[in-house]
């Protein structure tokens, strides 16, 4: 029988990985103090270093991106302390990890932006979307547009936190660029109805990602940096209006940028793969470099896929959240325990660090 490809080393960018596995990233809202990753964080990605790849949970690169309590921020001097713990205990495991740099844009809540201000976005529309704060869930607060003079602010925070994500010591990082947060409202049109030159056009909608992209891999090095994205999810409520248009031209224009890879969630994130019919295969071909896809996926939709050079690297979600030893797992054919829902977001390290291993 010949080796399953999905278990054999793989050359993302600059980094090299065990496995074609990768464990997505997961809020677990645990960040208590100051948004530093919680006193668990460590013990919690170490366990899971087997995966080929770790990719950190989202993680915001200034208080204004920040969309829900207790998550971590990678913008303070103990953010970056505390994700330093994290790194070289992964490392000192034989795994990988990068972090996912975030801002939320109008997924927010008054409570949690500074000053108790409106949380920002392209457009002064609300989201249709809940937030976590005040350990319940509350429907986000109505946000106020950015001004033209504010964008270069954004661009030069993600530009701060990836280079903060390698001071802590991230092999490298992951924009998010999916889920309807700041950068997926300005390329959807339904959240964004701006006149200027970041709105309108699918080229005006694209631009404060690929500026984004190209801050960010001018700063860290493009074999590092890579992006999420998310062209039919409806996750906190935004639309594109001709998603297949819009991702062909982004894919195409990260494509030239060099970035190390494009993980794709492919449908409904956390949901139906086949929401609507959407082209992923067009997002491949557009893209020289590494394809990540995402949801839904197990072993054996996985193993058809990298055989038949669908996508490079599969990542798993909720997965890996009750089975640190995922990649072991899939190897022996072993049962995969199920998530217990009540500890995802909050709270210590029941249902954090003690799920079991099945050695
Ligand atoms: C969430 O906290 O619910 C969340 C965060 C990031 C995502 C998706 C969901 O990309």
């Amino acid at each position: 029988m010949t080796q399953n490809a999905l278990f054999t080393s793989y050359t993302l960018g600059d980094i090299t990985l065990a496995n074609r596995i990768v464990m997505a990233p997961l809020t677990r809202n645990r960040a208590a103090k100051d948004c530093v990753p919680g006193p668990h964080a460590a013990e919690y990605y170490t366990q899971r270093a087997s995966a080929g790849l770790l990719i950190a949970e989202a993680t915001q690169i200034s208080q204004q991106g920040q969309g829900y309590q207790d998550t971590p921020g990678i913008y303070s001097e103990a953010q970056i302390a505390g994700w330093r713990l994290v790194t070289d205990s992964v490392h000192a495991a034989g795994g990988k990890i990068i972090l996912q740099i975030w801002h939320v844009g109008r997924v927010s809540h008054v409570d949690l932006q500074p000053g108790g201000l409106p949380p920002v976005a392209p457009s002064a529309i609300r989201a249709e979307a809940m937030v976590f704060v005040h350990n319940r869930f509350v429907p986000t607060s109505k946000p106020r547009a950015l001004e033209l003079a504010e964008l270069p602010g954004i661009v030069s925070d993600f530009r701060k936190a990836a280079a903060n994500a390698i001071s802590a010591g991230f092999d490298g990082v992951e924009i998010h660029g999916a889920n309807g947060y700041l950068l997926d409202q300005f390329v959807k049109d339904d959240a964004n109805t701006r006149t200027d030159a970041y709105g309108g056009s699918i080229k005006n909608r694209a631009r404060l990602m690929l500026e984004v992209a190209a801050a960010v891999a001018d700063e860290i090095g493009a074999g590092r940096t890579g992006i999420r994205l998310s062209p039919v999810s409806p996750l906190n409520g935004t639309a594109a209006s001709d998603p297949q248009a819009q991702f062909d031209y982004i894919v195409g224009e990260l494509d030239k940028l060099g970035l190390a890879f494009i993980h794709v969630i492919e449908g409904s994130t956390a949901g139906p793969r086949d929401v609507t019919t959407f082209d992923y295969g067009a997002l491949r071909q557009a893209f020289s470099n590494t394809y990540i896809a995402n949801n839904g996926y197990d072993l054996k939709l996985a193993t058809e896929r990298v055989a038949a050079d669908r996508a490079d690297l599969f990542a798993f979600g909720r997965a890996f959240i009750a089975n640190p030893d995922l990649v072991a797992r899939l190897k022996s054919g072993a049962p995969l325990a199920e998530i217990d829902p009540e500890t995802l977001y909050g709270g210590g390290a029941k249902g954090y660090t003690d799920y079991p291993t099945t050695a």
